[in-house]
């Protein structure tokens, strides 16, 4: 029986135990692509799913969509699916110097700044990757030459205001949101993206293993603007991280 929303059954992913998850459903395909065998599964809604083989084992790659709640979503039904290993491969704004576009973060852990993993855990409990994961990601970064900085990100519910964005329509964050940055800086926060610290707590708390990778678009101790091809660069390196990773953990 095909579960609520991804629109798969256990029978089409083939006994997979490792999921790759990107947020954009556009870029299900092209990761697919770069294992053996892609087969298109399903696509609803944010959720597109292929499955894959790398090291002879079978893979599925799901979209989760933007945010802590639809990737909620789609772990939960993996999860209910057989999938024990998550690795979530996405982009991230760095807010320390030193850090370039293009370069990768693997996330050692995560600042709570969604609301999603408070459905899982208190907001005392920790938001940690898993050190067997984080470990693929750093050995799949060095098998490809990939720079990558590894510490704590910062998860964010909201793209704009929670990461303290002020070229809005608006122009304007609360009062609590004013300096959050700078304080995520200070305190050796690597980078702001949105997903990371739900996926942890929702791993850790249910048995599971999860890590991170983000490519990093622009440095935002240094500029606002994306520059020509960043995207590009950096989910490209990021997948190459995050699919080395996975030929990795399917034989572990
Ligand atoms: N994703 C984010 O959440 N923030 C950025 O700055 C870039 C990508």
């Amino acid at each position: 029986m095909a579960v609520n929303h991804l629109g798969i059954d256990a029978g089409q992913l083939e006994g997979a135990t490792l999921a790759l998850l990107p947020g954009d459903p556009g870029r299900v395909d092209l990761i697919a692509a770069t294992l053996d065998d892609p087969t298109a599964l399903a696509s609803e809604r944010e959720f597109t799913t292929w499955r894959a083989r790398t090291s002879g084992r079978p893979v599925v790659v799901t979209s989760t969509g933007i945010g802590g709640p639809s990737l909620s979503i789609a772990v939960e039904e993996l999860a209910q699916l057989g999938v024990r290993t998550f690795v979530r491969v996405g982009t991230t704004g760095a807010i320390q110097r030193g850090i370039a576009p293009g370069d990768v973060v693997i996330s050692t852990g995560a600042v709570r700044l969604d609301g999603a993993s408070r459905h899982f855990a208190p907001p005392e409990y920790p938001a940690v990757a898993d050190f067997g994961v984080a470990g693929a990601l750093i050995e799949g970064a060095a098998a490809n030459d990939i720079r990558f900085h590894l510490g704590i990100t910062a998860s964010s519910d909201t793209f704009y205001p929670g990461q303290e964005r002020r070229d809005t329509y608006r122009g304007y964050v609360l009062p609590g949101l004013d300096g959050s940055l700078a304080m995520w800086r200070a305190l050796g926060v690597l980078n702001y993206e949105m997903e990371a610290a739900t996926l942890f707590v929702m791993a850790s708390t249910m048995g599971l293993r999860a890590g991170a990778v983000s490519g990093v678009i622009l440095n935002r101790a240094e500029t606002e603007s994306l520059a020509d091809g960043a995207v590009a660069v950096a989910e490209q390196n990021a997948v190459l991280v995050a699919t080395s990773a996975a030929g990795l953990l399917v034989e572990l």
